[in-house]
């Protein structure tokens, strides 16, 4: 196909903008069959510049399609992250002959330093399209949610709120996310705010999202609030976090104070749920970068990539809640061919599988909880090597060795952790490789942590070692190549 998704670094699995520069998912909505994946975009350059919202379609989260930027900048500023909804009772009235509008509720972004004295400025607009995304049209009396003193104000989330038959806006304020109602997605009321001194607040609070998720085998509801935070996440830099609570149509309540983290990887960012999904699944898409060295990242015509799309579910275990995350079923439409291997390491011992094509492939087994470290790496000894330390109950993923590295000093400085304190005894290993990103995902999605690798020749061995004194239980491994949604 497109020789622009033969690039090196391209990722084969995972979405990429054909050319330019790529941030945050935005507007993630489910209308008429079509699942639409709308990003921040710098058409022009490989680097953040005035923002686009690019726009992507897909029948099945898996395979995208390429469609025409949605919306450009104008006079009243760039169109940073926001969201988008099907108004099917026509609230806003840009409904005709029967067409039902989709809404996207994005934020302005303006650098207007004379007015505004120093600061740039930050408000709500809105937009519609009456043809499932194709064309747009602004509203006239943009913005709808005026703003002229916080400097951060900005990412609008907006669901249907069926109790109280209105339009909920979740946005982020610096340091707290605030709430509005609406009646039309025109007129916005200020209705209550959450989060200070609860949570991380390493940096700004980013791209919220509020939701409700069923607790896994219970009838139990609760409340989920998403917050990225743009610097202070557990392994430097961008993350996001989120909260388990109550929303009772005015107040989002927690009494969680500390942080709970999505993934604990470097690399998913500003992530987001679909509006409207089929079964009312939660899907969640993130941007699989890091602020920290987001521009500067070893790839040429175009720059980022996003997430596996993944399905949400909330646990309880000892008395608290999680946000799991784990890959959509539609992936499994991707595997190919199997390579497999099955073990049980004693003391010392090790698998090794050489002589493959691991950079787009996916390796699930079970593994009991015993100290082990697996290693992939390519024939010029580039090494990626994810590490389990049942004392300390950590996982550690080490790239320092991983392939290009000094693009930036953060990418490869240090080893990234992540703490599984909630892992069972025998636990579910699943790791997809592309090529440029590594997803790991412990426990079906309880622990879930992201990273971009660049390698500088393709992965071909994989090793797994047994660090422990004692048996170490790999069991029902198995090994697919993954194949190119691009081809
Ligand atoms: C998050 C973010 C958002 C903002 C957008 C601008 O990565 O900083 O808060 O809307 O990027 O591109």
């Amino acid at each position: 196909l497109d020789e622009a998704y033969q690039e090196t670094y391209r990722p084969q699995y995972h979405f990429t903008p054909p050319t330019g520069w790529m941030n945050d998912p935005n507007g993630l909505v489910y209308h008429e069959g079509i699942y639409h994946l709308f990003y921040q975009h710098y058409p022009n350059a490989t680097v953040w510049g005035p923002m686009h919202w690019g726009h992507a379609t897909s029948e099945d989260l898996v395979h995208w399609k390429n469609k025409p930027i949605a919306l450009f900048p104008d006079e009243k500023g760039f169109i940073f992250s926001g969201s988008a909804v099907i108004d099917k009772l026509n609230t806003t009235g840009f409904g005709k002959d029967g067409k039902v509008p989709l809404v996207a509720i994005f934020t302005y972004f303006r650098l207007d330093i004379e007015k505004s004295g120093g600061i740039n400025t930050q408000t709500q607009g809105i937009a519609y399209s009456l043809d499932n995304g194709d064309t747009w049209t602004k509203y006239e009396d943009n913005p709808v949610i005026d703003n002229t003193t916080m400097k951060d104000f900005r990412d609008p989330k907006v669901f249907w709120h069926d109790p109280t038959e209105s339009w909920i806006m979740t946005l982020v304020a610096g340091n707290h996310a605030k709430f509005y109602r609406s009646k039309d997605l025109k007129q916005w009321n200020h209705i209550s705010d959450f989060g200070v001194g609860q949570g991380a607040h390493g940096g700004v609070w980013e791209c919220p999202d509020l939701f409700k998720l069923k607790v896994e085998g219970t009838d139990e509801e609760k409340w989920v609030l998403i917050i990225s935070i743009g610097n202070g996440s557990p392994n430097g830099g961008s993350g996001t976090q989120y909260f388990i609570g109550d929303f009772d149509g005015d107040n989002f309540t927690s009494d969680q104070i500390e942080y709970k983290w999505l993934d604990w990887g470097t690399d998913n960012y500003a992530g987001v749920t679909y509006n409207d999904t089929p079964k009312q699944d939660r899907v969640f898409i993130g941007w699989m970068s890091n602020w920290q060295y987001a521009l500067k990242t070893p790839t040429s015509i175009w720059r980022s990539a996003m997430t596996l799309p993944r399905k949400l579910t909330l646990r309880k275990q000892n008395d608290s809640y999680y946000l799991a995350n784990y890959p959509v079923e539609q992936v499994h439409r991707l595997e190919g061919k199997k390579i497999g291997v099955n073990n049980n390491l004693k003391a010392g011992e090790e698998i090794v599988l050489e002589n493959e094509k691991l950079n787009q492939s996916v390796i699930t087994f079970t593994a009991n909880k015993n100290d082990f470290e697996l290693s992939l790496s390519n024939e010029i000894n580039e090494q990626v090597n994810i590490i389990f330390d049942s004392v300390s109950n950590l996982f550690m993923l080490d790239r320092s060795q991983s392939g290009l590295t000094n693009f930036n000093y953060d990418f490869g400085n240090k080893l990234h952790y992540m703490s599984v304190n909630e892992l069972p005894e025998e636990f579910e290993v699943k790791i997809y490789i592309d090529q440029s990103s590594i997803e790991i995902f412990l426990d079906k999605g309880l622990y879930a942590m992201t990273s971009q690798l660049f390698p500088s020749e393709e992965y071909s061995k994989m090793t797994i070692k047994n660090n422990s004194k004692s048996n170490l239980e790999i069991k029902n491994q198995t090994i697919k190549s993954l194949k190119s949604i691009w081809k």
